[in-house]
């Protein structure tokens, strides 16, 4: 067997790519589709879970980036710029690095998860805290690439998308047809705008017969596209995804629209018992913006609104080791503290509820 090749190499006809396009790949892409079987008992629906946490920088973003970073050499950039919550910035720092031009990266302070500052620093990026939110870094990010010789590699860029779109063929692909449902945690909407994208292009090539309707879920206190207007001072435990004024907002409207979508705002409780749900029943490992995938399936199949026997695929968008803590918090809110124990078998039998065996 082959190895993966990363995306624009194993989609070559479907991206805006030619020979001319230096490639700069980490092997993103590829990442597996899980059945679970815990959502699927608690919904009645057919439930997949496309875990993007398993690209190279352990989030989704990584299809973009490859797309984003070759394009940037393609066109002779020296340097690239983005604003992020976290994922963005580890993202751009390990592409640009690898592709040999250096990422600066506008994040906002104390506000990103330890693992996503610590991958953008490893990976040698230009890392400014900013004091101010996601969107402030975005308004400066798009101002400095105006006026500088920086190139953008926020999903504002439309080569991002199409390298996203890259996960909705991989889908279709791995079930064979294409679901009913597509569930997907939703910030700047690039990667809900993306997957519709990619799906609406496998129904118009005639791979599949049904164009999945699109549910995406923000933060309940950062929803603006639920709420139909910016929020100024958005707040949530989800970092990922506390953004109040949506890039791709427009874009994600039409994608709604055109699949008979949905946009749901979910509660915190709510995230970290999905998050709860997919860490203890399913055995995925994601940070909290992700889990709201989940909370978003839960949440719509208790309104009725999932028919027995849909096909459900939610998308998990980035790795649980980039933002561990959460794991560490029970349901009660109380911490969960490991239980100690001397160097003695038969005390950790007795822990383990063992009786002695024959
Ligand atoms: N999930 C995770 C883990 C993310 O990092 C993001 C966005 C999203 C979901 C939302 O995707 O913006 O396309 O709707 N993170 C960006 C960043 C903003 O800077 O890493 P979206």
């Amino acid at each position: 067997a082959s190895q993966w090749r990363g995306v624009i190499r194993e989609y070559a006809d479907r991206l805006d790519v030619s020979e001319a396009t230096p490639v700069v790949t980490l092997g993103e892409g590829g990442t597996p589709l899980i059945p679970a079987r815990a959502l699927s008992e608690r919904t009645g629906a057919d439930v997949w879970v496309k875990f993007e946490g398993m690209n190279p920088t352990g989030s989704f973003k990584d299809r973009g980036m490859t797309m984003a970073i070759s394009k940037a050499l393609e066109h002779g950039a020296k340097a690239v710029i983005c604003a992020s919550t976290g994922n963005t910035s580890a993202s751009a720092a390990a592409y640009a690095t690898h592709a040999g031009i250096t990422a600066a990266v506008l994040v906002p302070e104390g506000k990103i998860a330890m693992g996503k500052l610590s991958q953008a620093i490893a990976h040698n990026a230009e890392l400014l805290q900013v004091q101010g939110n996601f969107d402030d870094c975005l308004d400066l990010a798009r101002e400095l690439a105006a006026k500088y010789p920086v190139h953008l590699v926020n999903s504002v860029n439309p080569d991002r998308i199409e390298g996203q779109k890259t996960a909705a063929f991989e889908v279709v692909e791995a079930l064979g047809f294409a679901p009913d449902f597509h569930f997907i945690p939703v910030g700047n909407a690039g990667n809900y705008t993306a997957y519709h994208r990619g799906y609406r292009e496998e129904l118009d090539r005639g791979e599949t017969s049904v164009l999945p309707r699109m549910f995406g879920f923000q933060a309940a206190g950062s929803a603006p596209i639920v709420l139909g207007e910016p929020v100024k001072n958005p707040e949530t435990i989800a970092s990922a995804i506390r953004i109040g004024n949506p890039a791709s907002w427009e874009l994600a409207l039409a994608a709604r629209d055109d699949s008979d979508g949905y946009f749901g705002a979910i509660e915190d409780a709510a995230i970290l018992d999905a998050h709860r749900i997919l860490s203890a029943e399913v055995g995925i490992f994601v940070e909290p913006a992700s889990a709201i995938s989940v909370a978003g399936l839960l949440e719509r199949s208790a309104a009725g609104a999932i028919p027995k026997g849909a096909k459900v695929v939610l998308t998990v968008t980035g790795h649980g080791l980039k933002d561990p803590q959460w794991a560490l918090r029970a349901a009660d809110g109380s911490d969960v503290t490991p239980t100690s124990v001397p160097v003695d078998p038969d005390a950790i039998a007795g822990l383990l509820g063992l009786a002695p065996s024959g």
